[in-house]
């Protein structure tokens, strides 16, 4: 791979996406482009293929995608099939039919069946039936992993996927209504800091198993996947360690500093069980994450303070 080639980075205004122009760029990377939905609605093929004809880009990195929570999902779920659909359907037809030479399409985890053994491995992908509460956005993720696999197998392009467990850091989402479990917590332990509050409430009983990686690792896998021709269509990416809910929140509070007690309110859904990546495949490959959980939040909420301005900050 060049460092002048010319690289879209799809949904580069995105946690993910801004992530991977940074190591990019922070790689020597110099033709690095990107457009903000405004500029660009990736759901309008004619736009699309309009973009693609001028600006041919050698490399497309889709990190663009209509995401949300479970609410959201079950309150849009033509919207999360469909806008998915859409988006990576012309990036992907885009990128072919300009001889693109190399497509990164990311996806994530919940494209795996809901009772999949874990930690969840490659194989297991269309083995059996999907979480229902974010099924539409699976389903489009899967058709992707799949034209991408086609592309390869019919074509022998570098059409590859790769399936990010949850993700967290720089730029993520601490709004309490949308968010994620680690980047709520942060929140919820800052706000109950400067309100001088000694409890914090969470949800559910704290004792389901989640895995956390940080975005800069996967950009990194990103980065890896750049400069390497990969030889399967699909990798899991992520740390291989999961720990408990409530592991999780006593770090969270460590790094925030707060003193008080944790209450986990039990009326309030668990979710699945547990949900661990088997990521053996990319680590046999070479690519393995560096920043441990500790050392990550610490990262993110060190960013938060830094971006607070741009949150309400809740009295409680
Ligand atoms: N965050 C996680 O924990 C996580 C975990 C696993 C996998 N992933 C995957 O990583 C990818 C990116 O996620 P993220 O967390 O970075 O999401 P994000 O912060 O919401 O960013 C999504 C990006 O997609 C762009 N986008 C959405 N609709 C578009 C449209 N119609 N036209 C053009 N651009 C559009 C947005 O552009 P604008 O900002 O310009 O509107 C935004 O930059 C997704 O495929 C997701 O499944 C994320």
């Amino acid at each position: 791979m060049k460092k002048d080639n010319k690289i879209y980075v799809a949904g580069h205004n995105g946690m993910v996406g801004a992530a991977i122009c940074r190591v990019l760029a922070a790689h020597g990377y110099s033709q690095i482009i990107g457009k903000s939905s405004k500029e660009l609605d990736l759901r309008n093929q004619a736009a699309v293929i309009n973009f693609f004809k001028t600006e041919k880009p050698s490399v497309v990195i889709d990190a663009a995608a209509r995401v949300g929570g479970i609410l959201a999902n079950s309150n849009y779920p033509y919207q999360f099939l469909m806008d998915n659909l859409l988006i990576q359907n012309n990036l992907i037809n885009g990128a072919f039919e300009n001889q693109a030479d190399k497509f990164i399409f990311l996806g994530s985890s919940c494209i795996y069946p809901k009772l999949a053994p874990q930690p969840l491995k490659e194989e297991y992908l269309l083995t059996s039936e999907l979480e229902p509460t974010n099924e539409w956005y699976a389903i489009a993720k899967i058709t992707g992993v799949k034209a991408c696999e086609a592309i390869r197998k019919q074509y022998q392009k570098d059409f590859v996927s790769l399936m990010p467990t949850n993700l967290y850091g720089s730029f993520d989402n601490f709004d309490l209504q949308t968010s994620h479990v680690l980047p709520a917590m942060i929140r919820k332990f800052y706000d109950a800091t400067i309100n001088n509050h000694a409890t914090v409430t969470l949800w559910g009983s704290g004792t389901p198993m989640r895995e956390f990686l940080h975005v800069d690792d996967m950009a990194k896998a990103v980065l890896f996947a750049l400069e390497n021709t990969l030889p399967e269509y699909l990798y899991n990416v992520g740390t291989g360690v999961d720990l408990t809910i409530k592991e999780l929140a006593e770090l969270i509070q460590k790094v925030t500093g707060h003193k008080g007690e944790i209450i986990w309110d039990s009326s309030k859904p668990d979710g699945t069980r547990r949900k661990l990546m088997d990521n053996s495949k990319l680590q046999q490959l070479g690519w393995k994450y560096q920043i441990e959980l500790e050392q990550g939040i610490q990262q993110t909420y060190d960013w938060f303070l830094k971006n607070i301005h741009q949150y309400k900050t809740v009295k409680m």
